[in-house]
């Protein structure tokens, strides 16, 4: 585990100017607080949100933050759970901008007390069944944006460097009591990001979960904040600064990494690899293999399809061209 300080959050941001970087959940706290921040070194940001107004308003504050530096936003409505809606966000700010350099998986629902597994009206009383909504929204959407992001972050062949964070929770490395659902998909993101690590190096794409305790946000309703009564919370300047470090640092060592903010002190990174030893060690290796295999089948696969693109304009003449000779070589070898 590497303690990070706030002043190592933003030493790798001299690239981020003409950047684009898209962000679920861009509307309203975290995803904000990252939009502006990526905006302040000249990036561009496709926010993709449920709630427009809001995003709106993101969208000024990136202006205000970096609009003299050339940053700029698109706003799109998204409802990350929708397959379709995602596609069209990623399409709408690939149109617009050109490029996807960052990705951050942000939109996220509380859903606390869940209280799913509370045993209300008696110990017979039948169950009700659980709602998955937080799961979702959380984890189906996260993973809807990742592979929609694997797809964009790799249309860019140049060693420009790339990312997919996640936003995961100190719920997601301890258990939050009464909060099962969200702390299940917390969870999730974390052993996602993890094994997505080595397949998203191939492709030159960094990958890491930002795991922060409560933060003041929209996100948390009354009960919570009462529990948390006297209670730090975690700065929102410190989770978006975690957010630009795990994505713009160029160590490949620590892609794959969690990153905890456990209270309102430094940052932690927990690498992928503490409990990946002896036979699991063996088996990832064995894995990575098979993804390199896979790799060079698609890289290969790419290079063949772009080749035949350039030359299917001019199959028609190919094609017109290929019985004339022959009947040519006919006449003059053959039927002579
Ligand atoms: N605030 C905290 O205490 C805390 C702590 C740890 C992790 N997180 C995580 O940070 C992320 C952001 O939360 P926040 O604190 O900024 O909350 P927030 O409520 O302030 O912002 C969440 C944003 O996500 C959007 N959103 C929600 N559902 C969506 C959907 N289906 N499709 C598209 N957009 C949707 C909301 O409209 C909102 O703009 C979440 O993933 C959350 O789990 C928050």
């Amino acid at each position: 585990m590497t303690t990070i300080t706030d002043e190592e959050l933003f030493t790798n941001t001299e690239g981020l100017k003409g950047k684009v970087v898209l962000i679920t959940g861009g509307g309203k706290g975290v995803g904000q607080a990252v939009a502006v921040a990526f905006a302040r070194y000249g990036a561009k940001i496709i926010i993709g949100d449920l709630d427009v107004p809001s995003s709106k308003h993101t969208m000024r504050e990136v202006l205000r933050a970096g609009g003299h530096i050339g940053a700029d936003a698109l706003v799109k409505e998204c409802n990350v759970t929708i397959w379709d809606d995602q596609v069209a966000l990623f399409a709408a700010g690939y149109q617009k901008f050109g490029r996807i350099d960052y990705v951050v998986a942000s939109a996220g629902i509380g859903g606390s007390p869940d209280g799913s597994f509370v045993v209300k009206g008696g110990k017979n009383a039948p169950p009700a069944k659980p709602s998955l909504a937080v799961l979702d929204v959380n984890l189906t959407g996260s993973i809807y944006t990742a592979r929609l992001a694997q797809y964009y972050l790799m249309k860019d062949k140049s060693s420009e460097p790339k990312a997919i964070i996640f936003m995961g929770s100190m719920a997601g490395l301890n258990g939050l009591p009464h909060g099962e659902m969200y702390s299940a998909s917390k969870h999730a993101l974390v052993g996602f990001t993890r094994s997505l690590r080595d397949e998203m190096k191939l492709w030159g794409v960094r990958v890491a979960v930002v795991c922060p305790w409560f933060i003041d946000t929209s996100i948390l309703e009354t009960p919570t904040r009462v529990m948390l009564a006297g209670l730090p919370m975690t700065p929102l300047s410190r989770v978006a600064g975690a957010v630009v470090h795990a994505a713009t640092d160029p160590d490949w060592e620590t892609s794959g990494a969690s990153y905890a903010l456990p209270d309102d002190g430094s940052i932690i990174r927990i690498d992928r690899k503490e409990l990946a030893v002896g036979i699991y060690k063996i088996l990832h290796e064995r894995l990575n293999s098979v993804s390199k295999i896979q790799f060079n089948v698609a890289y290969y696969q790419g290079i063949f399809g772009d080749l035949f693109l350039l030359v299917a304009p001019y199959l028609n003449v190919v094609a017109f061209l290929i019985p004339l000779v022959a009947y040519y070589y006919l006449q003059k070898y053959v039927f002579k």
